[in-house]
């Protein structure tokens, strides 16, 4: 093990990291990494399945796993509210639940625009004002929102993703300015095509042999998290170094 690494290890011990989409790609790549730093992790994502297999892949007493739609605020307050009721507070949110609607904007529905603004917009709200109120009373935290490039940047056929990432960095940094008079951190992730089953039900032509591993924007979500107390890093960028799309 490098010295880094180490010093991630001590940092984040005993650290209590909700994941939001902990059985996704870049999740469950968290998810492993996090624990051999022992953290103690409380993973949710909507299928109860998928969660009970990742947390039995994890040391007894580490980790819970909470079955949890965000895109229904009552399920995200109770998810909250079993991390305190387990683990007695919540030191980390990562939001890195998502999904990706691509079609030409005339073939677009209203439906398809509801769907993604209720995901990936309010779900990335109702997450972070539900872990905020917690972190608020010992005034500490860090929230890491996962939202991607096609948050900075505009891209055909990505016309309802767009809306709702652009809308979750608004969201975020309009939050992220409060929260840091309760000395809350609030980071935003960039990332550009990563290689995980978000890519298998879109109908894109990428290559995605050259996309980002899920394992790398995991290294960048940790160290983002086990970053010294006085330093913030606010938003992270990382680009696959070629072009994806054929
Ligand atoms: N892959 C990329 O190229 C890429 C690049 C930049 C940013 N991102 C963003 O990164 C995030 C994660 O992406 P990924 O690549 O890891 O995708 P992924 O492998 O498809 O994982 C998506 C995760 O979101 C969860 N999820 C979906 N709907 C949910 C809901 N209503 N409530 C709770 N959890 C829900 C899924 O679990 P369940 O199905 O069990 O609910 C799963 O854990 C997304 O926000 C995505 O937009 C991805």
């Amino acid at each position: 093990m490098i010295e880094g690494d180490v010093k991630k290890c001590e940092e984040m011990r005993n650290k209590v990291v909700v994941i939001v989409g902990a059985t996704g790609g870049i999740g469950s790549a968290l998810t492993l990494k996090l624990e051999r730093t022992g953290a103690m992790l409380v993973l949710a994502a909507r299928q109860a399945d998928r969660l009970s297999q990742l947390s039995a892949a994890i040391s007894d007493g580490q980790a819970i796993a909470v079955p949890t739609d965000i895109t229904q605020p009552d399920q995200v307050e109770a998810l909250m509210q079993k991390a305190i009721a387990q683990f007695g507070q919540i030191d980390a949110l990562v939001n890195v639940a998502g999904a990706g609607i691509m079609k030409q904007f005339n073939k677009l529905e209203a439906a398809d625009l509801d769907a993604m603004l209720e995901l990936n917009l309010k779900g990335c709200f109702y997450t972070m004002q539900a872990a905020a109120n917690y972190m608020k009373d010992k005034r500490s935290g860090h929230i890491c929102n996962v939202i991607g490039i096609l948050g900075k940047h505009s891209m055909p056929m990505a016309t309802a993703y767009c809306a709702s990432k652009f809308g979750a960095v608004g969201l975020s940094k309009c939050m992220a300015e409060e929260l840091r008079r309760y000395n809350i951190k609030t980071t935003l992730f960039y990332f550009g095509g990563v290689d995980t089953p978000f890519w298998d039900g879109v109908s894109l032509k990428v290559d995605r042999s050259k996309m980002l591993r899920p394992e790398t924007a995991a290294d960048a979500i940790l160290y983002a998290l086990s970053a010294e107390p006085q330093a913030v890093p606010m938003e992270i960028n990382i680009q696959p170094d070629s072009h994806l799309f054929f």
